[in-house]
Order: structure tokens, then sequence, then C-alpha cells
């Protein structure tokens, strides 16, 4: 399968995708966490993306085009993948066209997670992650069993520099300007399958199975 999950900051396309990728055997491409990791280790990638990402603003569609071609190239990424955070952009999700069509393949279904902006910001600054795994604690809804510690590694957990309430604003208006132009070409094709993403995460688990059934 060859999916796309789509949605604001927040509505759960990082909790969700580990438990797809793991029920149907698909790597996981996420463009947020790859772009962590560039920024974290100082490459040439990281030094360009890291300003526009402390903004909440979007990365230049080459760069993320660019990670992407590569990362799709992985064994593991042959038999499907699941693509969270890309594409973000109308012309983001054409080049990923182009770039299927040279392997002759393509999206299977794009999953759209819907959810008022209101419930967002709750999630947002709650949100405490493991960063050597992406696993992805909330200190409401998902809390680990010790305050500020991985459940498995025992190692610290951190908040990402763009959880603030503020950054999120602008990440919002990224969404709503740049990003829901990208389910309306998708809608067009007729491939997307629209979750209500406020139910709680098992719901929502099993409605992305019933959808992918
Ligand atoms: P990215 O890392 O993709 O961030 P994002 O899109 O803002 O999405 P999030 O990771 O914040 O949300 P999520 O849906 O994964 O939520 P999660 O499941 O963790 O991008 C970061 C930045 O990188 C961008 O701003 C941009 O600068 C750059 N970038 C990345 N891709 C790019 C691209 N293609 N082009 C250009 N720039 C790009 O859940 C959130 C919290 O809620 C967690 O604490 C979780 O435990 C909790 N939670 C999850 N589900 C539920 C539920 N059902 N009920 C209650 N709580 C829940
Ligand atoms: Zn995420």
């Amino acid at each position: 399968k060859r999916l796309i999950l789509i949605g604001p900051p927040g509505s759960g396309k990082g909790t969700q995708s580990p438990i797809i990728k793991d029920e149907y055997c698909l790597c996981h491409l996420a463009t947020g966490d790859m772009l962590r990791a560039a920024v974290a280790a100082k490459t040439p990638l990281g030094i360009k993306a890291k300003e526009a990402m402390d903004k909440g603003d979007l990365v230049s569609d080459d760069l993320v085009v660019g990670i992407i071609d590569e990362a799709m190239k992985k064994p593991s990424c042959q038999k499907g993948f699941i693509l969270d955070g890309f594409p973000r952009t109308v012309v983001q999700a054409e080049k990923l066209d182009q770039m299927l069509q040279r392997q002759g393949t393509k999206i299977d279904k794009v999953l759209n997670f819907a959810i008022d902006d209101a419930v967002l910001e709750e999630r947002i600054t709650g949100r405490w992650i493991h960063p050597s795994t992406g696993r992805t604690y909330h200190s409401k809804f998902a809390p680990p069993k010790v305050p500020g510690i991985d459940d498995v590694t025992g190692e610290p957990l951190i908040q990402r520099r763009d959880d603030t309430a503020e950054v999120l604003k602008s990440r919002l208006e990224a969404f709503h300007r740049q990003t829901e132009p990208v389910i309306d070409y998708y809608a067009k094709k007729g491939i997307v399958a629209e979750l209500r993403a406020e139910k709680p995460p098992k719901e929502v688990t099993a409605d992305v199975q019933k959808v992918l059934s």
C-alpha cells in the first residue's frame, strides 16, 4: 500500500503511523522527523531548514522533495510506504506524482485527519517525545509511566522547539493556506478518505483499519 497521511499539527499522524506501518509492513517516511534529525546533526540540510521550522513556516519544496526522493529508494519502502507530513504543497504533490510515475506506481489512499483547530493547542503543548525513536506521549492523553521518562528505554523525553502555542499559530496558518489545497488535489482523483481525528486514539486506529481493509 502507498498511503499519505494529511492533517494539521497534532491531528495524530505520528501517533497512528507506527501502528499502520507494523500492521501492513510499510516504511514510515515523516519529513518532519527527518528534518529534525538533520537539524540535530547540523547537516547542511538541517542548517537550511532550521529557521523556517522554528518559525512554523514550511521548508522549501526543493529541500523536502529531495529528502523524499532519496528516502523512497530504501529497499524497505519498495513494498509500500506511509508518507506523514508530505506532500504539504500542491507543488510537492505534483513532484511526487512524477516520481511515482517514473516507477510505474501511484498513491492508493490519502487519509485526511480532519479535526477542529480548537483542540490542537492542548495536544501540541502537552506532547513529549523520545527523540531517538520518535515515540510520542502526551502529559494528559497518553502519559508515560514516569513523567519525562520513556517507558521502553528509561531515557529522558523532550518537547519539540516548535510545540508552543505561539508557533502553533503559524503552523496552522501554513496548513490552511498551503496544505488544504493538497486535499482537494487528491479529492479530484477520488482517493481521499476523511477520518474524524478528535476521537480517542484507538477509535481513530479502528477507522483507519476500516478504510484500508
Ligand atoms: P511535522 O513534524 O510534520 O509536524 P506537523 O505536521 O506540525 O505535525 P505534528 O507532528 O505536530 O502532528 P502529528 O499529527 O504527528 O501529531 P501526533 O500524532 O504527534 O513538521 C514540522 C515542521 O517541519 C513543519 O512546521 C515544517 O517547517 C517542516 N516540514 C515537515 N514536512 C514538510 C514538508 N513536506 N514541506 C515543508 N516543510 C515541512 O499527536 C500530537 C499529540 O497529541 C501527541 O502528544 C499525542 O500523544 C496526542 N494525540 C494523538 N492522537 C490523539 C488522540 N486521538 N486523542 C488525544 N490525544 C492524541
Ligand atoms: Zn508528527
